[in-house]
């Protein structure tokens, strides 16, 4: 049996944690659940109380966590701290002992001390062509320019908001008169595809997030990012 066969014999353990509705969250419990993807989703962690992700999770049997970022009880209305936050998160991943962290529409910024004593590596989907477009408001961003492309990443968190090394890119032509809101739906339809193609990588052992490959060691594979012209 190959290495590779190996690996996929035994399923990724991944933790995903989310801000919002879960989109991409749903595409990954799809896949796990029809055997398209071998991972094991051990566990989801929100930020935010109301968000779907967290419904999606339940539903699918999957545990969960919500250390929301708007207290309640006597301290109604105070926010959460990043520091306290990530201790709750920290403890949380420590138990489930994920092989790997899916940062999947969670919009809170990670501090560096967390990032670098996480149970194992994590990457992050964003919706710009990175390094274009870091931050917020990607799509009325690339609107307002001269850009005829655009799409989603998946990187590798750092301390450096949205500079890790971007593992993944799907691409798209910008149409003439485009709102923001539906070139959004249309970049979402790509990270619906980007994402678990990359975890799929990850999963199979051909990328290997601590021996990234460089020009030195790439051996047969094409220098990263790959980028998939997924328009359609
Ligand atoms: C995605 O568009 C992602 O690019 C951004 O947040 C959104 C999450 O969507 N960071 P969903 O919660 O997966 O539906």
């Amino acid at each position: 049996m190959s290495a590779i066969q190996s690996l996929s014999t035994k399923p990724l353990k991944v933790a995903v944690l989310v801000s919002g509705s879960g989109s991409n969250l749903q595409v990954l419990i799809d896949a796990m659940t029809s055997g398209s993807l071998p991972i094991e989703i051990v566990g989801v962690i929100s930020n935010v109380k109301e968000a779907y992700a967290v419904t999606r999770a339940e539903q699918a049997g999957i545990a969960t966590a919500v250390f929301s970022h708007i207290t309640e009880g006597e301290n109604a209305g105070k926010r959460m701290g990043i520091k306290t936050f990530e201790r709750h998160a920290s403890a949380q991943l420590t138990e489930w002992q994920p092989d790997l962290i899916v940062l999947a529409g969670f919009m809170r910024v990670l501090s560096a001390d967390f990032i670098s004593a996480a149970p194992a590596p994590m990457i992050n989907l964003h919706p710009s062509l990175l390094p274009k477009y870091k931050g917020l408001d990607t799509h009325a961003r690339v609107l307002e320019s001269d850009d005829i492309h655009h799409g989603c990443s998946v990187h590798v968190v750092t301390a450096e908001l949205d500079a890790g090394q971007v593992l993944a890119q799907a691409l798209l032509a910008i149409k003439p008169e485009e709102t923001a809101e539906a070139l959004q739906a249309r970049v979402q339809k790509l990270e619906h595809q980007i994402l678990p193609w990359t975890i799929l990588l990850i999963a199979q052992g051909v990328l290997d997030l601590e021996n990234l490959p460089s020009h030195e060691n790439a051996n047969c594979l094409p220098a990263l990012p790959y980028q998939l012209w997924l328009d359609s």
